[in-house]
């Protein structure tokens, strides 16, 4: 078997295990992955005393993203350069139709952005704004190659936000299609009324803002989970909890697993390595993301569900902006653009805090920022795993070099990190996209525009077929 590229003695990281072997390529595909690959008339890659690891997922994106006022700064060009530079060779953003737009609209406008800018893959959760408009429009939309929808339980002044009719019916066409339905759960109606009740002078000047915690207590997130796992549970259709950040939420969430709801839930990496204690720094106010960073207790919380599988994808939900818009609230917690930089950091920072720390192992950290984001959005086989057969999507990272976080020197669209002055290990030295190499000794070196859209035709709960837990005893797997 000959190979145009093949990535030499590394510490593979396969759905079976950990093994040392070559990863051989053919064009865009992974070819063979085994010992003492045939490297003739090959560009060889060295990556002894490196990880090789499948391309990460980061299947909660925003780039360019009208929101508070003001777009996220990061867009197609620095969004998927930044997150090349963190190993993720794919991303999915949110298609969110605006002002009497349809599904396909949304998509439409969605796609003309990342076109001739992204430099990994990419493709669109399509968002439910108008449900009674939007409804009839769904099945076309899964035609089209789109099988995961959106849901925001806030964000009524922005014009997204479902009701309850809206959530239990479209959970009902997810069951009819086999769609899944992803939703950002918080509890509009108390969340109003609480931040009314701190929108004074006296309390903005007394607390700044910690009033974005302080108006957000863990049930704002829980109430809203129980609820809508309750549509899920009473439709069959097939659930997504974005961004949990709440330890009520995850507990929830695995005592509606244990029944059989079909519900899955996300974390980012936000919830697991920051607390709101930051709210009280001189610059809190850029710390402000939605749903806000929550307590210690809630971290340990969120470690835990991943590591007993109750969490099963760790994304960044990246909505950057810049110190300039976050400025835009000027003492005023209710003003602040609510998001963070997130795709260059993803990577390093589970693999930091979670595999360094001692929280996971190499294994389960791919699982959950490659296999499983790719079984979940119906992009497995072709991503998430090095597999004969499987898009050549590999990362290479040393175990334990760093580099520090410095704003200056990301490629992110940002003049600040909430990770600024960290050292981080996890940083791709290599990031191979289809074959390609698009970032080399640390720098993107891949062209822009190169990024593909990805058609599905499934989402959600195949990936329980792949067994949570780690399979010990790994054999090196050969194309026939
Ligand atoms: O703060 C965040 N997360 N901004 C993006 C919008 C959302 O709710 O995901
Ligand atoms: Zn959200
Ligand atoms: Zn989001």
């Amino acid at each position: 078997m000959s190979f145009t590229k093949v990535v030499r003695g590394g510490r593979v990281v396969t759905p079976d295990g950990v093994i040392n072997a070559d990863v051989g390529i053919d064009g865009e595909k992974i070819a063979a992955v085994g010992p003492n690959l045939d490297a003739k008339g090959a560009e060889v890659i060295d990556a002894t005393g490196h990880f090789v690891i499948p391309g990460v997922l980061d299947v909660h994106v925003h780039l360019e993203l009208p929101f508070c006022g003001t777009t996220s700064s990061d867009d197609y060009r620095s969004g998927t350069r930044a997150g090349a530079r963190g190993g993720v060779t794919t991303l999915i953003d949110f298609a969110i139709p605006y002002a009497g737009d349809s599904l396909n609209d949304a998509a439409d406008n969605w796609m003309k952005r990342a076109e001739g800018k992204a430099l990994i893959d990419y493709t669109f959760h399509i968002c439910i704004t108008r449900y009674d408009e939007h409804k009839d429009q769904i099945a076309g939309m899964v035609k089209r190659g789109f099988t995961t929808f959106k849901e925001f339980m806030i964000y009524e002044s922005e014009g997204w936000q479902s009701d309850d009719r809206a959530l239990y019916g479209t959970l009902e066409k997810m069951k009819e299609l086999g769609a899944m339905l992803l939703v950002h759960a918080e509890s509009s109606r108390v969340l109003d009324e609480l931040i009314a009740r701190h929108h004074t002078p006296e309390l903005m000047k007394q607390h700044g803002a910690t009033l974005h915690a302080i108006t957000r207590p863990n049930f704002i997130e829980s109430e809203a989970i129980q609820r809508v796992v309750t549509w899920s549970e009473a439709t069959g259709g097939q659930l997504y909890i974005v961004h949990m950040s709440t330890a009520e939420g995850t507990e929830i969430i695995k005592s509606a697993q244990a029944r059989g709801v079909p519900v899955i839930a996300e974390t980012c990496v936000q919830y697991l390595v920051l607390d709101d204690s930051v709210f009280a720094q001189e610059d809190g106010h850029l710390y402000a993301c939605c749903p806000q960073l929550k307590k210690p207790s809630d971290v340990a919380r969120l470690w835990k569900g991943i590591k007993e599988g109750t969490v099963s994808v760790i994304s960044t939900d990246t909505c950057t902006f810049t110190r300039e818009q976050k400025a835009m609230w000027e003492g005023d917690w209710t003003k602040i653009p609510m998001g963070m930089p997130g795709l260059e950091t993803l990577m390093p920072l589970t693999y930091t805090h979670g595999v360094l720390g001692g929280k996971i192992t190499i294994e389960e950290m791919c699982r959950k920022l490659s296999t499983n984001p790719a079984q979940i959005m119906g992009l497995y086989p072709r991503k998430g795993a090095i597999e004969p057969g499987a898009d050549a999507d590999l990362a290479i990272i040393h175990p334990t070099a760093t580099l520090k976080v410095e704003p200056d020197k990301m490629e992110t669209n940002a003049d600040w990190s909430p990770f600024e002055g960290w050292d981080l290990a996890g940083f791709a030295r290599t990031t191979i996209s289809r074959g390609e190499i698009i970032v080399d000794n640390y720098k993107v070196v891949g062209r822009e525009g190169r990024g593909k859209w990805l058609p599905r035709t499934t989402a959600g709960l195949a990936h329980k077929s792949r067994n949570e837990t780690q399979r010990a005893s790994a054999q090196p797997v050969m194309a026939q």
